[in-house]
Order: structure tokens, then C-alpha cells, then sequence
């Protein structure tokens, strides 16, 4: 990758920038993309690292071909980069290659069975992906940190319910930064309180890391993370890998959730000596290819400077945010006075309009895709959205009813100034002419 200083520049890197997409009108736009939160374009040199390596591609652990021992030292190195990355105590961590945070998280919770109690309590919050709150529900007794009147997690409630519980509680598993209001939590002063009271930290950074520095070591121990959990496809790598980083030794008894070839030592009808972890935990033929993305963009978001993104994006979000205010009719969700301590994502809505509806009139009339409705955190949304406890009572004894949403904006490093001053020209266009443009889509959408 050539070196790049300024983020004007970051466009270049991205495959598919000037793709054109159709509008309604027949004609043809540049596609805008301000829905990375959910998943971003790959970068070219992605695709670049997987066409060099192509022609060394062999099966991994299984084979003494030269291909074969190349393909299995490589992704064993692969570990150490990604470890690195997020600063990840080698010494301690081992980093486990699985499918996406979903299944890391699964895969955790499984494997804690083994180390926690019975009775233990895993803490979850109120602004939770559902993929860091349904796996703990059927293993653990749950319970669910608040958030405050902003939407920003409640410190003060943490604290609360780590002394409630009385050492009960063994795990805290919180997003590193929210996919809907894009709140960035103070993960380290978490880690304290959360090992104050004899409990370990798991964040889920499915958002945070593609976005921002992170590291999982720290000056004080006591501030440190012991899981992390990312995924390739939300950091331009989307090709299957995510990434489950944490304590060897709790990898080291029990068995993983899946098992099979990859994953023993010796193996006869009645005996089995399972490989030490990470091995142990990654069952069938590993996601080579998929590593080997996962590393390069890595390599790349390094050259570029995770500092120097995240203040990118900050930037263009605080940019965002003023000019959505200056739109009379914008809802705007969270705190919109000070946002320093949120990544690039705006959730909104428009008086009048259904988030549905709003989000296909900026796709059709400006090649604009935006994500709308809960992203798969509805309690948070629900509560972001003060939707009453009766009414959620309704739409669960009626399945027809339409679930309400918001509106989200998510930016990548490449997105400009540029593609947010037509997406506010495009929506000052709707508010001015809603009539006309609800009555169109409701023709369009029947
Ligand atoms: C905060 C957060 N956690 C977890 C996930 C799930 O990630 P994946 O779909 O890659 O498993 C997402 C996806 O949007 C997310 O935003």
C-alpha cells in the first residue's frame, strides 16, 4: 500500500469507490455508503494480499508439501499481528480465528461453563448487539447494566450492581462502542471496577476496533482487558474471519463447543488428548484466506494511523451532527452537544416519516444506503425511543405490527465531507416536499 497522509486520500484505498448505482429517475449516481457500521468495502490491497498469496495457498496443519508448511507458519504468525494490534498480552492471551463476533462470543460463553460457578452472574448492558446478550441468556443468570438519560452507559449502575450481587458476578460483557448511538464506553475504567469485585471483562469490539486504538494491556494491570472480540468484515477484510482473543488458561480445560479433526493430538474409541488452545478451539480447516485479509487490513489500517482515522471520522461526525440540527424537522438520538467520545455512527429520524420509508427514498433518489430500524440491539433502541412497556407488549402479542426503528448513519474512513453535504441537500429536499414524497413511496413500497 502506497503512503498516505491525508484522509482525503483514504478513497483510493477503498474497492468500488466510484461504483454507480441506479437512482429512480433512471439515472446512474456514485454509490455513497454510510452504512459501515454494519459492514465496510474491502481494501484494495485485501484483495491484492489474497491474490499474492493465491498461488502459495496449500491446506493448513495438515500437509509436509512446501505449500502446506508455508499456509501453516504463516497463519500461526497471523496470530501475533492481530494480537499486537489491539495489544494483547502475548505472553497471557491467545488468539482463537472464528467466523465473526457472533460465534466468538458464543464460543466464550460456551467455554466459561467450565470455569465459572453455576450461579454466576454475567452483567450485560442496555445498549447491547444482541450477539453480546443471547448467547449469556441460556448459560448464566443475566442481568443488564442501565444506561442514562443519553443513552451513554450508567457507571454509577455498574458499581451498583457489582456490590448487589456480591461476588457473584463473574463476567462483564460490554460493547466497546455502541453500534447505534456509536457511544465509545470507558472500557479500562469498566475493566477496574469490574475486577474490583472479583469479575473479569469481556468487550466486544465489533465496532470499537475497526475505528479506534485499542489495547487490551495496560500500565495498570488492574485496567486490563481479558477478552476481546472483533470481526474482518467490519474492518475492510470481509472474508469470513473473526477474531476471539483471551486468557490461554481459560481455553486450556473442558472442551470446546465444537469439535473434530484440527483439534486432537492423539485420538483412539475411548481416549482423547485435545491439542493445546488455540488449536483445540478451532475445529475442521481453518479460514486461511480469510486470515490472511484479516492481517493485511490490519497492516494497512496500521499504516494509515488508527489515531489519525478516528479523529477523521470524529470530525466528520461532529460535522454530521451540526448540520443534521440545522434540518428542522431531524430527531436526533444520544448526545448531540459533545461528541468526542462517539465513533462515526448517527442514528436519526424525520417528523413524519417512517425510518423504512426515509431510508429507500435516500437510496433511490440519491444512491445513499443507510441502515434503519433496531441493528439488532431492539431493547436499546426501545429504550432510545421511549417506546412504552404496554406498547412493547402489543407488538409481542401481535407479530404483524410494524417494529419502530431509527435511521443510521455509519462512516469508514473514505466516506467525505463531500457525501455528507448531498445527503443533508437530499433529506432538505424531503422535509421540504414530504407530502409528495410519502405519497410517491407509498406507491413504491406497496
Ligand atoms: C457491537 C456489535 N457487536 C456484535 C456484532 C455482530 O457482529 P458479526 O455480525 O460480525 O458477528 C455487531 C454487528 O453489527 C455489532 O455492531
Amino acid at each position: 500500500m502506497e503512503y498516505i497522509k491525508y484522509p482525503e486520500e483514504f478513497r483510493k484505498l477503498i474497492a468500488g469507490i466510484d461504483t454507480k448505482v441506479p437512482l429512480i429517475n433512471g439515472k446512474y449516481s456514485t454509490a455513497i455508503n454510510f452504512d459501515n457500521a454494519a459492514t465496510t468495502p474491502p481494501f484494495l490491497s485485501v484483495l491484492e494480499a489474497l491474490m499474492n498469496f493465491s498461488p502459495w495457498y496449500a491446506s493448513v496443519h495438515r500437509g509436509a508439501g512446501y505449500k502446506s508448511q508455508l499456509s501453516s507458519s504463516c497463519y500461526e504468525d497471523c496470530r501475533e499481528i492481530v494480537g499486537d494490534f489491539v495489544g494483547a498480552d502475548m505472553q497471557k492471551h491467545t488468539v482463537i480465528f472464528v467466523k465473526n463476533t457472533t460465534e466468538a462470543i458464543n464460543k466464550l460463553s460456551y467455554r466459561l461453563l467450565n470455569k465459572y460457578k453455576k450461579d454466576a452472574v454475567v452483567l450485560s448492558s442496555f445498549m447491547e448487539h444482541h450477539s453480546n446478550d443471547l448467547p449469556w441468556r441460556d448459560k448464566y443468570s443475566v442481568d443488564y447494566v442501565d444506561i442514562d438519560c443519553t443513552g451513554r452507559l450508567s457507571l454509577k449502575d455498574l458499581k451498583e450492581k457489582l456490590i448487589q450481587y456480591k461476588g457473584k458476578v463473574k463476567l462483564v460483557t460490554i460493547a466497546g462502542a455502541s453500534n447505534v448511538t456509536g457511544y465509545i464506553n470507558p472500557i479500562h475504567e469498566i475493566a477496574s471496577l469490574a475486577h474490583e469485585y472479583g469479575a473479569e471483562i469481556l468487550v466486544d469490539g465489533a465496532q470499537l476496533v475497526p475505528h479506534a486504538p485499542i489495547s487490551m494491556k495496560t500500565s495498570n494491570p488492574s485496567e486490563a482487558i481479558d477478552y476481546l472480540v472483533f470481526s474482518g468484515h467490519k474492518m475492510y477484510a470481509p472474508f469470513g474471519t473473526g477474531v476471539l482473543i483471551g486468557p490461554r488458561e481459560t481455553f486450556q480445560e473442558g472442551v470446546a463447543e465444537y469439535v473434530g479433526g484440527g483439534t486432537v493430538e492423539l485420538v483412539t474409541h475411548n481416549y482423547i488428548r485435545w491439542f493445546d488452545p488455540p488449536l483445540k478451539e478451532e475445529a475442521g480447516s481453518p479460514n486461511m484466506m480469510g486470515v490472511i485479509a484479516l492481517v493485511e487490513s490490519i497492516k494497512s489500517l496500521q499504516k494509515l494511523d488508527m489515531y489519525l482515522i478516528d479523529n477523521y471520522e470524529k470530525a466528520l461526525t461532529t460535522y454530521t451532527i451540526n448540520r443534521l440540527k440545522c434540518i428542522p424537522d431531524i430527531i436526533l438520538y444520544g448526545n448531540t452537544i459533545d461528541s468526542r467520545d462517539r465513533l462515526g455512527i448517527v442514528p436519526f429520524n424525520m417528523e413524519g416519516i417512517d425510518h423504512n420509508m426515509l431510508a429507500y427514498m435516500l437510496s433511490y433518489e440519491g444512491g445513499i444506503s443507510v441502515r434503519n430500524g433496531c441493528f439488532c440491539a431492539q431493547p436499546y433502541v426501545q429504550r432510545l425511543l421511549n417506546i412504552p412497556d404496554e406498547e412493547i407488549q402489543r407488538r409481542i402479542g401481535d407479530p404483524t405490527l410494524s417494529h419502530p426503528g431509527v435511521v443510521r448513519i455509519s462512516f469508514g474512513l473514505y466516506n467525505t465531507h463531500r457525501e455528507v453535504d448531498t445527503l443533508i441537500s437530499l433529506l432538505k429536499k424531503i422535509s421540504l416536499n414530504k407530502k409528495d414524497y410519502i405519497k410517491k413511496y407509498k406507491e413504491i413500497l406497496s
